[in-house]
């Protein structure tokens, strides 16, 4: 079980950016230094753009070791790459277009992406063992596109889930499970703005019926980049 978390209040937006960009900056240069690779999956909606943005500037652009860089997405929405509700065009838009990731170690999670998964070095589980995870949070407590009560939930050997039900539209979406979710050595949860301040407090409490409070890292960090709005202070 994971300890409590106390999540880092920021001031705003923009705030909460430079410090998720700068706590990703330091895992991503740690992972590569130690094994050579990172590999990253990237969160969905409007939340992470701030961070993506940023990784794009400098001294990010420059000085982060991207052609060791393996990007996936936490989950997907079931559009074309070039759809405006596409979690991969928003970060080709502000990130991938900016940053020298070789083409073939860009993963849109579309079709059957258990061949990409399986280049990921696995835990002792079999688990692709992420460095890190972003993840954000909606409303009802939903992270990725596991959303309360979906059978997506119960997931404990597929690596990933289809959806089709999801009640934030688009309906149909893919989404990494909990088991992946949770061999990751680090998950970084981005919220902000006052509509997530009840279900972030409900998660930081650990409320069982929010899918986000079932994101504990078997052998990792689980870490909270809020902004005030959200956090509550
Ligand atoms: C998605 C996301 C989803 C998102 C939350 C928060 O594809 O919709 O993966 O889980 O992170 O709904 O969305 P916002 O950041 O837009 O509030």
């Amino acid at each position: 079980m994971t300890a409590p978390v106390t999540p880092v209040v920021v001031p705003g937006p923009a705030e909460l950016a430079e410090a998720a960009a700068s706590w990703t900056a330091q895992r991503v240069t740690a992972a590569v230094g130690a094994r050579g690779a990172c590999y990253l999956a990237l969160a969905g909606g409007e939340t992470p753009r701030g961070c993506y943005e940023r990784l794009a500037r400098s001294p990010y652009r420059e000085t982060l070791p991207w052609p060791s860089v393996f990007v996936f997405w936490s989950d997907e929405r079931q559009v074309s790459l070039d759809h405006p509700e596409s979690n991969y065009a928003m970060a080709k838009a502000v990130l991938l277009d900016h940053v020298r990731i070789p083409a073939e170690q860009v993963f849109p999670l579309v079709g059957d992406p258990t061949p990409g998964l399986r280049r990921i070095p696995a835990d002792a589980g079999g688990r692709p063992r992420f460095d890190v995870i972003h993840l954000g949070l909606g409303e009802d407590g939903h992270t990725a596109s596991l959303f309360p009560g979906s059978p997506a939930l119960k997931e404990v050997r597929a690596l990933i889930a289809q959806v089709h039900d999801a009640p934030k539209p688009p309906p149909d979406r893919l989404t990494l499970t909990l088991p992946v979710l949770n061999a990751a050595r680090a998950v970084l949860f981005m919220v902000q703005g006052t509509s997530k301040r009840q279900a972030l407090a409900r998660v930081l409490r650990g409320d069982p019926a929010l899918p986000a409070s079932h994101v504990q890292p078997l052998d990792g960090e689980l870490h909270f980049i809020v902004d005030r709005a959200a956090g509550g202070q």
